[in-house]
């Protein structure tokens, strides 16, 4: 304590001594020196222990007189601490900065973190500290504020299709929570928010497959059917290895028309529980693909050509499913059904042209997020037409 800031009074490469009585200092002070980076001289004629401020000796700078300002309500906004050296977020990190939190000094020698993205192109978002923000003021349980309680037994072909759904929907889940947590564990922790954002959608998606699966199970129904589509659909989105092409595929492509099969099961749903849970997760996706919206346009202002790597990813996709060209007929056929209101042969047709409306609605959607994002509208018509028939 006494030698720190006398230390700071001095310059790199002058000496200071040290007295002191207990046996162990100069072990303790030699181990001390070397760590810190200064040059152990050794006992003096005086008896003093010396040695001499090394150049790492300056780990000055360290922030100080920081204070977040507060929000109206006294609250301390994540968005709200970039200041000091937490602002300072670099264009590509040192991997020899380990897990200190951006903003703090780091003492030399740190072992190197075997982190692959190292660049901020690769994962940042423009507002990727507002929508953590959000998200952590969103969460919801989906034991407690789903009214469960409100389900009553339903005619067998509108409960087989509610829970082939909920199936569909709680296998896509799975994969909207898997490859977020692929790549958490590679993103430099410089980026923290991207980070810490990414942990809020795992956990949204960790609740959905819950919801989605409670509701199969609660009404005298159960797990359906897993279609070989789905599967290699979602297979195809797992196995990317590229954060920004990942994240545009599962987020802008896939969770974007999730939100307008969303809207349609929660619009159509024949019991409460239904349209609450496709409500709630509604929202919560509307949030991934905010921000998968935010770094892809960010990806493509760092770099215009980008734009053609990801529509190779998106034809690449198109080229593995070539052998899928439709929508898995039992989902078509449970969509068409809850949106008929009941297994009558006049009623179909029109819940099937229902289905149809849909499709292209999402399709028209895509268009719109893709040019959001700095598509071109050529380039998001193609894109948008090669999009997986499974949706995700
Ligand atoms: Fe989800
Ligand atoms: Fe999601």
């Amino acid at each position: 304590m006494l030698l720190r800031p006398a230390l700071e009074t001095i310059g790199q490469g002058e000496p200071i001594g040290v007295r002191a009585t207990h046996p162990s200092v100069e072990h303790d002070l030699r181990a001390w020196c070397r760590v810190m980076g200064h040059r152990w001289l050794g006992l003096s004629p005086s008896g003093a222990y010396l040695f001499e401020k090394g150049p790492h000796a300056e780990l000055g700078g360290a922030d100080w007189g920081v204070r977040i300002p507060p929000r109206k309500d006294g609250d301390l906004e994540t968005r709200d601490w970039m200041l000091g050296r937490v602002a300072d977020i670099p264009a590509t990190a040192d991997t020899t900065a380990g897990f200190a939190p951006r903003g703090a000094v780091i003492e030399p020698g740190v072992p190197p973190f075997h982190f692959t993205i190292n660049e901020r192109d690769a994962v940042w978002a423009a507002e990727v500290a507002d929508l953590y923000e959000q998200a952590t003021a969103s969460q919801w349980d989906a034991s407690k504020d789903i009214p469960w309680s409100a389900l009553t037994p339903l005619p067998d072909a509108i409960e087989r299709a509610i829970c082939q759904l909920m199936t569909f929907l709680a296998e896509n889940e799975y994969s909207a929570l898997y490859v977020p947590a692929k790549f958490v564990p590679q993103i430099n922790p410089r980026f923290a928010e991207v980070v810490m954002f990414l942990s809020t959608q795992m956990m949204d998606e960790a609740r959905h497959i819950e919801a989605f699966t409670k509701r199969a199970l609660a009404n005298g129904g159960g797990l359906q059917y897993s279609a070989l589509s789905t599967q290699l659909s979602l297979k195809s989105l797992f196995d990317q290895h590229d954060f920004t092409t990942a994240s545009f595929l599962l987020s802008v492509m896939g969770e974007g028309t999730f939100l307008d099969l969303l809207k349609f099961i929660e619009a159509h749903a024949p019991d409460p529980a239904t349209a609450e849970i496709c409500r709630r997760a509604r929202i919560d996706e509307s949030r991934h693909v905010r921000f998968g919206i935010a770094h892809v346009k960010w990806y493509l202002t760092a770099a215009q050509e980008n734009a053609e790597k990801l529509m190779a990813a998106v034809r690449q996709r198109a080229e593995y499913m070539r052998s899928v060209t439709e929508v898995s007929p039992r989902i078509v056929e449970a969509l068409a059904l809850l949106a008929a209101g009941a297994l009558e042969a006049d009623r179909l047709p029109a819940g099937f042209e229902k289905v149809r409306v849909l499709l292209h609605e999402m399709n028209d959607h895509r268009v719109k997020r893709l040019v959001a994002c700095g598509f071109s509208g050529e380039q998001a018509a193609e894109m948008s037409q090669m999009h997986t028939p499974n949706f995700m």
